[in-house]
C-alpha cells in the first residue's frame, strides 16, 4: 500500500524538532502498522508479504531476530512475544555480532531482520550470510523498496512514514506491534486459543488511544526530565519484558542528551551495579502491574535503601518509600504493555535533551543509518 504523506509525512510543521513530532505521531503509526492486518473472524493476523505458506510457518521450530541499535531492542521484545503467544523458541541478537561468528544456520529456523531504514550494513550482511547458507529470512522494515526490503524472502512493512530524527521512536513501537502480529499469526496456527487471540487483538486495537493518553501527560514527564538532566549518570532497570524497554530507554537518553545511562536487568543489580547507587544516581525502573510486581518492588526497596532516587514507570502511583516519582501509564495486556512503557522514556529523553540544549534531531557522532562499517 502507499504511504499517506499528509498523515505522517516528512514535514516538521509547528514542531520544534522532528523527534517530538515522531513521538506524537505514534497513535497513528500504530494504527497504520495494524491496518488491514487483523482478522476478527479467526482472531488472527493477516500478513500478506510473509511469503510463507501455512505449512511452512507450521514447520518453523525457532525464530532468530537480527538488527542493530533500537531495531535489536525491538527484536528482543519480538522474541518474547513469539515465545509467549506462539510458544516457539525465539531470541534476538545484534546483527553486527551474528554476522562475524560463522553462525550455525538451520533450515527450520525462521530468521527475521529488523531495520527501519533497510540500509544498515551489518543487518544487510547478516541477511546475505544467512541466505548464502540457505536460511529463510523475512524483514521487518519501514522504508519501502530499501536494500534489505529487496534482499529478504518476505516481510512486514511498518508503514510508519519517514523517520527523520536520528533516534528511533515511532519505528521502535511499530516494530514491536509488527512482532505482535507475527506472534499472533504463528500462535493461532499452533495452540493459541481463539479467546487468547481475541484478547491480543483487543489490546492492539486499544493502543492508539492509550498512547494519546500518555502523550497528553508530557508536561509531567518534562518536569521529571529537567531533574534527570542534572544527573551525570542514570540507571535503567527492568525485568523480562521490562528489560528491553529499559535498554531502549537508556539508549534514547544517552544518544540525544549525552547523559550517561546504562541498563541492567533488575535482578543483576546486586551482581555489580548496586555499588553505583547513591543519591547522585537516579534509577528509572519499569514496574508493570503484572505477576512480577512483588519482585520489582523489592528491587526498588534495595535502591531506596541506598538512597538512590527512583523514577518508576508503572500502572499506578507507587508509594514514596518505593519511588520518588511515578510516570503512570494506562494498562493494556501484559504482552503489549512494553509498547506503552517505552513512550514515557522517549518523552523523558527528549525533554532532557531540550533542557540541555542538545542537537536533538542530529546528535553528535551519530548517523540515522549506518551504511559503512
Ligand atoms: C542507527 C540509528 C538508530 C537505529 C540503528 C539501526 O544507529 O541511530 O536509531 O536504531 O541505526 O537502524 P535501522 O535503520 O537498521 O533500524
Amino acid at each position: 500500500s502507499t504511504i499517506d504523506w499528509d498523515v505522517v509525512g516528512a514535514e516538521i510543521g509547528d514542531h520544534a524538532h522532528y523527534l517530538i513530532k515522531e513521538i506524537q505521531e505514534q497513535p497513528r503509526t500504530i494504527e497504520r502498522a495494524l491496518k488491514g492486518r487483523i482478522d476478527e473472524r479467526f482472531e488472527t493476523a493477516h500478513l500478506g508479504g510473509l511469503n510463507l505458506s501455512v505449512r511452512e510457518a507450521r514447520e518453523v521450530k525457532r525464530v532468530k531476530i537480527l538488527g542493530c541499535g533500537s531495531a535489536c531492542y525491538a527484536g528482543e521484545l519480538g522474541a518474547q512475544l513469539i515465545e509467549d503467544l506462539a510458544r516457539v523458541p525465539a531470541s534476538a541478537e545484534a546483527a553486527s555480532e551474528f554476522r562475524y561468528r560463522n553462525p550455525v544456520v538451520e533450515p527450520d529456523t525462521l530468521y527475521v531482520a529488523v531495520s527501519q531504514s533497510g540500509e544498515t550494513i551489518d543487518t544487510l550482511a547478516a541477511v546475505q550470510e544467512l541466505q548464502r547458507k540457505g536460511g529463510r529470512v523475512i524483514g521487518i522494515v519501514n522504508v519501502v523498496g530499501s536494500t534489505i526490503a529487496r534482499q529478504v524472502d518476505g516481510g512486514i512493512y511498518l508503514h510508519a512514514g519517514p523517520e527523520m530524527s536520528v533516534a528511533a521512536t515511532k519505528s521502535f513501537t511499530s516494530t514491536v506491534a509488527a512482532f505482535a502480529l507475527l506472534a499472533l499469526h504463528l500462535g493461532r496456527m499452533r495452540d493459541l486459543s481463539p479467546e487468547q487471540g481475541r484478547r491480543i487483538i483487543a489490546g492492539l486495537t486499544a493502543l492508539p488511544g492509550q498512547i494519546t493518553e500518555i502523550i497528553e501527560r508530557s508536561e509531567m514527564i518534562a518536569g521529571v526530565a529537567a531533574e534527570i538532566a542534572q544527573s551525570r549518570s542514570v540507571m535503567f532497570v527492568g525485568r523480562r519484558r521490562g528489560w528491553p524497554v529499559a535498554r531502549e530507554g537508556a539508549q534514547k537518553l544517552k544518544e540525544i542528551s549525552y547523559v550517561h545511562a546504562e541498563a541492567y536487568p533488575s535482578a543483576e543489580l546486586k551482581h555489580g551495579p548496586l555499588a553505583l547507587i547513591s543519591p547522585e544516581m537516579p534509577t528509572v525502573a519499569i514496574v508493570p502491574d503484572d505477576d512480577l510486581l512483588d519482585k520489582n518492588t523489592s528491587t526498588l526497596s534495595e535502591i531506596k535503601a541506598r538512597k538512590g532516587p527512583v523514577i518508576a514507570v508503572a500502572h499506578r502511583e507507587l508509594p514514596a518509600e518505593l519511588a520518588d516519582r511515578t510516570l503512570v501509564i494506562p494498562k493494556n495486556e501484559p504482552e503489549l504493555d512494553p509498547i506503552l512503557m517505552s513512550i514515557p522514556l522517549q518523552i523523558l529523553a527528549y525533554h532532557a535533551a531540550v533542557v540541555l540544549e542538545r542537537d536533538v534531531d542530529k546528535p553528535r557522532n551519530l548517523a540515522k543509518s549506518v551504511t559503512v562499517e
